[in-house]
């Protein structure tokens, strides 16, 4: 028996899951976890939401809440998704919890003391008017390389190039609008360089997929520099040395240990030691997008510390969604919870697994879906089982009959039986997850053609011996896929052990007892009928309807733009740009916060009409609550004046 360490990627805790993190990283590890488990070894599978960064930060200003209320909330709901999913993880953690900010403090400081941790100034974008420095995500400018408007501080849409904060052209902060100033600011730098001969050797050396050795080495060959370790930001682990208020330990060089947090959670839960595992080998699952972070940035932080690297690394490439892209931001995605609101877990499962290899891209398609659930589950696997157990119900009182007189035809499908397990362990080592799962299904497709062949309805009435083996082989069939489901589907697979009277067990052919009772049958997969997917098709094709540019006459009706009389007005504080304005709409007031404050007085708006538009979804800005806009050009911020019409009168 072995013990090992399987982690999956830490969620941001800034959403809910969708399939794209399914089939990436949480089945793929979950199947292999329970297959370890199977196999009789000591398992510490762990996760953890990941719960710092700038989104989250984004967010919580956005929505006037603090970050922890928005990390709490998407750690909810990102925990029940994976329990919906029957993701055995042993500790489900937080990067927020006590255990993590002291985990992940103790280990700079260690790095620190090492010698692997150095200061240094840095230039950095800061906004006078929000008084703090800028992180990347909170400036927007024009991009230098391609002069696209509204390149963010990390990265260009338009180019899609990495971009560093500084080397935007006209900055703007996105808090405020005005323009940063650059200051020096002292961070903390990770010798990274040092470790480029390490890791290379570490990586040849190991038994990682193509997929991550092959980036990992061309990044190497590109060289390494050293990493900025820290950002001065508010929301995140502090930076556990003297005189560094206002500084937190970058996101991605804390969230790491929360692996270790999470299996020191479970180790003063369970008196077990984490670090024993850790030391036989931790295997990451990962999403192909952070590759470099796992095979660059993290074993060199282990090295650094002087602890063992990881045994392996496999990554899940890219689902994409009826052909394009998954964006959250566009809602082109399937969420977790509202699959799971129509559709069975183990159809899920299924589907994410078959689909293709995790070694390369692929599409979830709602046809292709249903296709899949209905040609494999239903009439393959799904058949086979109901009618073997209604053939043993009808004819052999619900009892598995006596074998006799195997003929070449009956011992090869015994054998076939016999060396399912060991195939698809095989596979299962290999991290070949939908191979395995292919082979199971083909397995019962054999099941069907040797039932058919062996025409048990004719032999009943004519050598019922016969018409018994058969039926005994096919019992025994059905209950060793019972097991070989347990990993892929658990759920179902515990539903076919429990028709036929039998528990799990470990991993290996599970022989069968003539006379064992069956219980009745009941279907077991069902076909996805035309509407379901009709359904689900069609929401989307709302929200590609709801993404493409051109504006249609009702999405026109749909803002309420209208004639506003400005009832009170007033600077706020703290910017040079915002005013709060009281308007009257007709029927009744709200509240704007309007970035007039450069053209207009207070007292010049007062009393005056404005064109406005009231159905805005509410914001805050400056944390004060805004529920419309005024309408008004863009650089000369003259407002639109619709003199000679009625307050309340609606634009259209
Ligand atoms: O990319 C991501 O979704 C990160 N939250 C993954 C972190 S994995 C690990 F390092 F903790
Ligand atoms: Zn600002």
């Amino acid at each position: 028996m072995s013990k090992v360490f399987i982690t999956c990627a830490l969620p941001y805790a800034n959403g809910p899951t969708h399939l794209g993190h399914l089939r990436s990283t949480y089945i793929p590890a979950d199947i292999y976890a329970r297959y370890r488990r199977l196999r009789g070894d000591d398992v510490l599978f762990v996760c953890a939401t990941d719960e710092h960064g700038t989104p989250i930060a984004v967010k919580a200003e956005k929505e006037g809440k603090k970050p922890i209320e928005i990390a709490t909330r998407y750690h909810e709901m990102i925990r029940r998704d994976l329990e919906d999913c029957d993701i055995s993880f042993d500790n489900f953690s937080r990067t927020t919890s006590r255990t993590h900010y002291e985990i992940a403090q103790n280990f700079f400081l260690k790095l620190y003391e090492r010698g692997f941790i150095y200061e240094k100034d840095i230039k950095q974008l800061y906004c006078g008017e929000c008084e703090r420095f800028l992180p990347d995500r909170y400036v927007e400018g024009k991009c230098p390389y391609c002069g696209a408007e509204g390149a963010r501080g990390d990265h260009c849409e338009a180019c899609g190039r990495h971009l560093e904060p500084l080397q935007l052209e006209e900055p703007l902060c996105m808090v405020c609008g005005s323009s940063p100033e650059v200051r020096k600011s002292r961070h903390y730098f990770f010798r990274l360089s040092s470790f480029q001969d390490d890791i290379r050797e570490w990586i040849e050396g190991s038994d990682m997929p193509s997929n991550v050795k092959n980036y990992a080495l061309q990044w190497l060959r590109e060289g390494l520099r050293d990493w900025i370790l820290t950002r001065d930001m508010d929301w995140g682990v502090p930076v556990p040395l003297e005189g560094n208020d206002g500084k937190i330990i970058y996101v991605w060089g804390e969230a790491f240990l929360g692996y270790i947090s999470s299996a020191v959670e479970w180790s003063r839960r369970t008196g077990k030691p984490w670090r024993e595992y850790w030391d036989d080998g931790a295997i990451h699952f990962i999403g192909k997008d952070i590759i470099y972070h796992h095979s660059i940035f993290w074993p060199a932080l282990l090295m650094a510390y002087g602890c063992r690297t990881p045994e392996n690394i496999i990554a899940g490439e890219y689902l994409s969604l009826e052909g394009s892209k998954m964006s959250t931001s566009k809602n082109w995605v399937v969420w977790t919870s509202e699959f799971l609101e129509k559709f069975h877990k183990d159809l899920l499962r299924y589907y994410l697994t078959v689909n293709a290899p995790l070694t390369r891209d692929t599409d979830f398609s709602w046809d292709d879906f249903q296709r899949r659930v209905n040609d494999e589950l239903a009439d393959v696997l799904g058949n086979f089982l109901h009618r073997t157990f209604s053939f043993t119900g009808r004819f052999f009182d619900g009892k598995v009959p006596e074998p006799s007189g195997y003929t070449e035809d009956d011992l090869e499908f015994l054998d076939s039986i016999r060396d399912a397990h060991e195939s698809v362990g095989k596979l299962i080592d290999e991290f070949r997850f939908r191979d395995a799962l292919m082979f199971i299904i083909k397995l019962a497709k054999k099941g069907n053609k040797y039932f058919n062949d062996q025409e048990p309805w004719k032999a009943v009435k004519e050598s019922p011996e016969r018409a018994a083996t058969c039926l005994y082989l096919c019992n025994l069939l059905a209950a060793n896929l019972g097991r070989l489901l347990e990993p892929f589907m658990p759920s179902s697979s515990g539903r076919i052990l429990e028709t036929m009277n039998l528990s799990g067990g470990p991993w290996g052919f599970h022989e069968l007892e003539p006379g064992q009772v069956i219980g009745r049958a009941k279907p077991l997969f069902s076909k996805i009928p035309d509407e379901a997917i009709e359904e689900e098709k069609s929401k989307l094709e709302a929200e590609d309807e709801a993404m493409s540019e051109e504006v249609t006459i009702d999405d026109f009706a749909r803002m309420d733009i209208r004639v506003g009389m400005v009832m009170s007005a007033e600077k706020i504080e703290g910017s040079d740009k915002l005013l709060k304005l009281i308007i009257d709409t007709g029927d009744g007031e709200i509240q704007v916060v309007a970035g007039l404050a450069e053209k207009y007085s207070p007292e010049e708006l007062e009393g005056r009409k404005v064109t406005v538009l009231v159905n805005l979804k509410p914001a805050r800005l400056f944390g004060v609550k805004s529920e419309g806009m005024v309408l008004a050009t863009g650089k000369t911020l003259n407002i639109l004046d619709p003199r000679d019409a009625e307050v309340g009168e609606r634009i259209m």
